[in-house]
């Protein structure tokens, strides 16, 4: 059954989505899947939500260039639905490997979608803010830029979760200004 979900996603797609930013970043970002605009320029979150990202990024004291960011899934889901568990299960080897290339100290997760697939676990309102552990790297679920777009009132529960992604990453002034001029990066 799996092998047929890649030419169904491709009929829709026009590229392949796979990720963007530092190959040797401390912080890794992982949301649900390309939508439109990011289709189109074949680069993750750089839609309404990804300008959300964006700031959010900004806020925590990164450039957007020193950070990785990646999706679940890689195409853009027909009409942008929820991606499916076979669309999810196809293309999660690859963001395994992601992960496992760029080796973060830390990953936030993005809402429901990575929560499911990347942690095994339901129920976003109730698991941010909680640290989770994926082989041996912290991870912190908060809520998709997309949702805040849509509820506001919650952006407050995001920040602090991403503020406890920032004590976590913490470390003396002179590692935070490297980090700020970009060469913080392990090779
Ligand atoms: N939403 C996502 O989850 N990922 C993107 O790349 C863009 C919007």
């Amino acid at each position: 059954q799996q092998s047929t979900l890649f030419p169904y996603t491709t009929l829709f797609r026009s590229q392949t989505v796979f990720g963007d930013g530092n190959p040797g970043a401390e912080l890794m970002f992982v949301g649900e899947g390309p939508g439109r605009e990011e289709d189109e320029q074949g680069i993750p979150f750089v839609g309404a939500a990804g300008q959300l990202l964006t700031k959010m990024i900004a806020a925590m004291q990164f450039e957007r260039s020193q950070v990785y960011i990646a999706n679940i899934v890689k195409c853009r889901p027909p009409r942008n639905r929820v991606p499916e568990p076979g669309e999810a299960q196809a293309c999660l080897p690859f963001l395994k490997r992601q992960i496992e290339l760029v080796r973060p100290k830390v990953i936030v997760t993005l809402g429901a979608t990575p929560l499911q697939y990347l942690l095994g676990k339901t129920g976003i309102g109730r698991e941010r803010g909680i640290w989770c552990d994926l082989d041996g790297i912290p991870v912190m679920p908060t809520y998709h830029p997309a949702y805040l777009l849509r509820a506001p009132e919650r952006k407050g529960e995001a920040w602090s979760d991403l503020k406890q992604v920032m004590a976590r990453l913490g470390g003396s002034p002179a590692e935070t200004s490297r980090r700020r001029e970009g060469t913080s990066g392990t090779p």
